[in-house]
């Protein structure tokens, strides 16, 4: 059979709002321009991120109804860290309630001043903490990631030939070097498993320890399933595993991949950070049992740590994605290509031509989508990414400035996709009529979650 279903089916709907494009320019005018700032409940179809929106399965339910929420050292923590254990490898697990809290602990604990940290690329949240604990970072994607549409089948890899020079020029100031798997910030896309051998050989000559940001795993281990020769025949969890064996330590959030509402997660061999980041833990996150999570998060996120690797879920969601990629790039819409697993991004530059870049043409775009169809999306481009340089006063703008849909995992049907497509695509058709906004607010960093707009 061609069709690709989902392998599962619904027992539990949850009624969508239909709304018109007259009350959705008065939420967006009231939002300031930012989609981010509307009520949820004013989006028909909310592919704004894939993170902590994932739908129960049957099996996380039920484990959640027989929850220990003791305060310290719960059954339901040992049910987590020993499910943590059996995947990842490492000795020590440390849950935190979501991914940037687990950056926080991290950069906290083990970052000091003048350290440089090495990334195929920093996700923000990431750069936001790191950079706070005064450690300089820097970003090393291959050139082909800065292509959009370079058919390489793992743009999300970090350049080793830079990366070696990288580590010999920092020399003892270099504290880790993380792979963010897949790439968020560059399209969702994968890192080869050939590439992270290389990446811990570099490491290992330099005593540089290696560390995943793992947000994504699952999808990216698929994905090398299906592009790797060699891993061909492997199972996702084999792959991981092996993947995991090539680190010192992961640092994740649990509600992309992990199928989580909330979580994140640090585990790790080295004794010494491990205490140092528990210690900081019991200061700003909760205990080490808990990390802030109730025992009932903790239950769901144990029976997820199986689910995410099925290989019939993990093959429905690289198709589903690929199906609402290729049905916009059709129609002629700039994508990048090749397509990822939890979201498609379209080229707001290659879009909006008539935009430049100070009238924000993914953000733009994005503000235009939701007023023609009620779909929110997310900008990962100039208002993520632009910063002001200090020493010209310009603004120096990203490689790609993108507009992400991300897609919630087993949330929404095949035709609610559909629909997202050919919004799009009626868009596309009249896209000199998608209006440029400019900066109304303007904070010194994460604009994006608090800025507002005003049409140009
Ligand atoms: C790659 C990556 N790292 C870290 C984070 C931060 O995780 P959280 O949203 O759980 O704080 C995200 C969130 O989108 C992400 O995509």
């Amino acid at each position: 059979m061609k069709t690709v279903i989902e392998p599962y089916r619904s027992r539990v709907v949850e009624p969508m709002r239909m709304t018109t494009r007259e009350e959705r320019e008065g939420f967006i005018r009231a939002a300031g321009y930012n989609p981010f700032l509307l009520r949820a409940e004013q989006v028909l179809i909310d592919l704004v991120t894939d993170s902590g929106v994932s739908a129960l399965s049957t099996r996380q339910w039920s484990a959640m109804h027989g929850s220990d929420e003791s305060f310290t050292g719960s059954r339901s923590f040992y049910r987590f860290s020993e499910a943590v254990r059996a995947l990842f490898g490492h000795a020590f697990v440390i849950p935190a309630h979501q991914g940037r809290a687990a950056e926080h602990l991290l950069a906290r604990a083990v970052i000091r001043p003048n350290d440089v940290i090495f990334a195929n690329t920093h996700f923000a949240t990431t750069r936001e903490n790191f950079e706070a604990a005064g450690a300089e970072v820097r970003d090393l994607p291959i050139p082909e990631a800065l292509d959009r549409t370079s058919p390489h089948p793992f743009k999300g890899n970090i350049d080793l030939d830079s990366l070696e020079a990288g580590l010999a020029q920092a020399g003892r100031r270099a504290r880790m070097v993380v792979l963010t798997v897949t790439d968020n910030s560059r399209g969702g896309q994968p890192v080869s498993m050939a590439n992270v051998r290389g990446a811990r050989e570099i490491c290992r000559r330099h005593g540089v320890p290696l560390w995943l940001d793992a947000a994504r795993f699952a999808e990216n281990c698929y994905l090398v399933k299906v592009r790797e020769a060699e891993f061909a025949a492997r199972t996702p969890r084999e792959i991981a595993g092996e993947l995991f064996a090539l680190t010192d330590g992961v640092f994740m959030s649990l509600k992309k991949d992990a199928l989580g509402n909330t979580g994140g997660l640090i585990t790790l061999d080295d004794e010494v950070w491990a205490e140092a980041i528990r210690v900081q833990l019991l200061a700003s996150e909760g205990i080490p049992t808990a990390g802030g999570l109730a025992g009932r998060d903790l239950e769901a996120l144990a029976a997820a740590l199986d689910e995410m690797l099925d290989e019939d879920y993990l093959t429905y969601r690289v198709a589903s994605t690929r199906r609402l990629g290729e049905q916009i790039q059709a129609a002629g819409v700039p994508v990048v290509t090749p397509f990822g697993a939890h979201a498609v991004y379209v080229d707001g530059r290659a879009f909006c031509p008539h935009l430049p870049d100070e009238r924000l043409p993914a953000w733009s775009l994005s503000v235009a989508l939701y007023v023609h169809s009620g779909v929110r999306t997310w900008e990962t481009g100039n208002v993520m990414q632009g910063r002001l340089d200090p020493a010209s006063g310009a603004w120096r703008w990203p490689d790609l400035d993108l507009m992400r849909l991300a897609i919630p995992r087993r949330v929404y049907s095949q035709s609610h996709l559909d629909y997202a497509a050919e919004a799009l695509v009626e868009l596309f058709e009249r896209r000199s009529s998608v209006r440029g906004l400019r900066f109304v607010y303007r904070p010194a960093t994460l604009a994006q979650f608090v800025a507002t707009f005003e049409p140009a």
